[in-house]
């Protein structure tokens, strides 16, 4: 499973820095290839000169090597790796990590890195506890770090409880399980919308839905795990994507996502039209405010937007997969399937605003999926990470 991988071992300056030996050694024996980045103080601790002859590379501390100036460059050696693991991981590199200070090789790396990076911390148990240790790992799990969460038993100062670093056999098991996860949409290129679309009236008011994008960036997160190249264009949100691979193109308006779309189905192999997209935009938009008028009420017409999934749906070449939502509040099956047919879908998922489990900002969703082919398949109440699965599954089916 890790036979030629390419991973980045991060150490930094805590008394688990033993260990890390042992955890590079199991890397190499499993065929993979390390480049370890040491923290200035992860060298006080074990020295590079035990762990470049284990790893066949040079270790990598400072930016440049002193005696010949080479500059190091974390974002080659971003690019290059396949997964990043950090162990141990210390409380101030994890603080470094959170807010991004990036004053060191490895920091600097893990900025840059696009791969997935893995977190062992190890530290002394009031550390451990701490409200801001905690915080900051929280906010780490946020930006989609793994978190390979310490064990509980003596620690260096003889104290007892949690911050022991997981044994190196575990976090290479972790790492394993990780890759060898199904990736049955690798080489894959897909395009999701997701969110709402604003359509300006003036310069603070505007025509929305409320829709928060939850179920769009669940399918984005889990088509990228999936191994998918993932473009997201979504429209205003309060969320992000947990996986940093997912690339997210920010726009407002139907309009201006209709050209984000366009401009990329060509090189699109399966496109998911999630978004809540306005029907209709205001025919103008005001460059001052509306002002409130004694006795006039204003009268805002409208002109209709574009229909982003009709625009692909006319687009398509044979291949290319096109799938799109319905919200419906009544005749559900029979409206879906008109839309189905109408906007040239492949596949359509059907989510019913009679259910009070689905829909608008919920954690969760009740879907049916109906493809072109004609077959229909309903679905229990689901989490909508495990309705994004469903949705992926149905598609890798097709
Ligand atoms: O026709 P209706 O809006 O119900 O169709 C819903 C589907 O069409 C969804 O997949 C939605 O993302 C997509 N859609 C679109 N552009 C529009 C309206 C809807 O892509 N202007």
């Amino acid at each position: 499973m890790l036979a030629g991988k390419h991973i980045i071992l991060g150490i930094t300056g805590g008394i688990a820095a033993y260990k890390s030996v042992m955890l590079l050694r199991l890397l190499i024996k499993k065929g993979a290839e390390v480049q370890v980045i040491i923290t200035p103080s992860g060298k006080e601790f074990i020295t590079p000169v035990t762990l470049s002859a284990l790893s066949g590379k040079p270790v990598i501390s400072e930016f440049f090597t002193a005696n010949t100036g080479e500059w190091h460059s974390h974002v080659d050696l971003g690019l290059w790796a396949d997964a990043m693991v950090i162990a141990p991981a210390t409380a101030c590199t994890i603080a470094k990590m959170a807010c991004g200070v990036a004053d060191n090789m490895l920091v600097t790396s893990y900025l840059s890195a696009k791969a997935p990076v893995f977190v062992a911390p190890a530290m002394d148990l009031d550390m451990m506890a701490h409200p801001s240790t905690k915080r900051n790992l929280e906010t780490l799990r946020s930006y989609g770090n793994h978190i390979i969460e310490p064990a509980s038993g003596e620690l260096a100062s003889h104290l007892v409880g949690k911050g022991r670093m997981e044994e190196p056999e575990n976090i290479v098991k972790v790492l394993e399980d990780f890759f060898c996860t199904a990736k049955p949409l690798a080489g894959k290129k897909m395009l999701i919308t997701a969110g709402p679309t604003y359509e300006r009236i003036d310069p603070v008011r505007f025509i929305g839905n409320f829709s928060t994008g939850k179920m769009g960036y669940a399918i984005a997160d889990a088509a990228a795990r999936m191994g998918a190249e993932v473009t997201l264009v979504s429209g205003p949100v309060s969320i992000a994507p947990e996986e940093r691979s997912v690339n997210v193109v920010k726009v407002e308006s139907a309009r201006e996502m209709c050209d984000a779309c366009t401009e990329r189905f060509q090189d699109t192999d399966i496109a998911i039209m999630c978004a809540a997209v306005a029907d209709y935009a205001p025919a103008h938009t005001y460059s001052t405010k509306i002002k409130r008028e004694k006795d006039e009420v204003p009268v805002i017409t409208l002109v209709k937007n574009p229909d982003i999934a009709a625009t692909l749906g006319r687009q398509k070449h044979p291949g290319q997969i096109l799938v799109g939502f319905a919200l419906e509040t009544d005749h559900e099956e029979a409206n879906a399937k008109l839309k189905l047919d109408s906007k040239n879908l492949d596949m359509i998922v059907l989510n019913s605003l009679r259910d009070p489990q689905a829909g608008f900002g919920t954690d969760t969703n009740k879907i049916t999926i109906i493809t072109a082919k004609g077959s229909a398949m309903d679905f229990p109440v689901k989490s909508k990470t495990e309705v994004a699965k469903d949705i992926l599954h149905a598609i890798v089916d097709l």
